[in-house]
């Protein structure tokens, strides 16, 4: 049994559809290289050509709609590729990684949200991954007013419309967000929420502030 080992210099972003995550994590690479600081931008899930690959077959609304616990491990497939190939090695070249999502999203959206077991998601976050983030972010807003962002994007020219999950009813995204302030609060030491409700130029200046204070005194 390996142990769930926290780096000072990896950070993610949480939160759901439409909270801005893609959006903070430019904000915060632009900030950090603008110091002269090394980063790598990655996402979840994907991340590695092959993490690419699965994430395309997690999110295709095409096929064969997977059962909850397919969905769950192939989410952790992609991760283990993910910290072993991308995340790992970037840290030990000692370069900050910034990722849009991580383990939270599991323990949100297959936990909270599809009902999965809570201490399965442990299990596989301490066997098969066992890296968290020194810093999460989680960009909290209601589930309506991240809708409305999403239909926006979903809806321009050459956008592909919702992706699988994106399709799931205001339930499951309430449970989701639930989820996700329930481990905040729970987690106060690793967690900042940011209310993203704000304009995105306020988020994404709260996301840098919060960034640098915790690089000013964990790293
Ligand atoms: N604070 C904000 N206020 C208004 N619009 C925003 C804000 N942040 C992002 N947006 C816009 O909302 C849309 C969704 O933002 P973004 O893609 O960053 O969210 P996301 O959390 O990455 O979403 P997803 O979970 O779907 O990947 C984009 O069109 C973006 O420009
Ligand atoms: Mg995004």
């Amino acid at each position: 049994m390996t142990a769930l080992r926290s780096h000072p210099r990896f950070v993610s972003l949480e939160g759901g559809e439409g909270a801005g995550k893609t959006t903070v994590l430019h904000a915060l690479r632009d900030a950090l290289r603008a110091e002269g600081v090394a980063v790598v931008n990655t996402r979840e899930p994907g991340g590695t050509p092959l993490a690419e690959m699965i994430r395309n077959l997690l999110l295709d609304p095409a096929h064969e709609p997977p059962a909850a616990e397919t969905e769950l491990l192939l989410m952790f497939a992609a991760r283990a590729q993910h910290v072993r190939e991308t995340i790992a090695p970037a840290l030990e070249r000692g370069a900050w990684v910034i990722s849009d999502r991580f383990t939270d999203s599991s323990y949100a959206y297959q936990g909270g949200g599809r009902g999965l077991d809570v201490g399965l998601i442990a299990e596989l976050e301490r066997r098969v991954v066992g890296l968290q983030p020194g810093l999460t972010l989680l960009l909290d807003v209601d589930v309506a007013q991240g809708r409305e962002r999403t239909r926006g994007r979903d809806l321009a020219p050459g956008g592909n419309g919702p992706d699988r999950i994106e399709r799931e009813r205001d339930e499951f995204f309430e449970r989701v967000r639930a989820t996700y302030r329930a481990r905040a609060a729970a987690e106060p030491q690793r967690f900042r929420v940011i209310d993203a409700s704000q304009p995105a130029q306020a988020v994404a200046t709260a996301a840098v502030a919060q960034l640098r204070a915790w690089r000013d005194g964990a790293a």
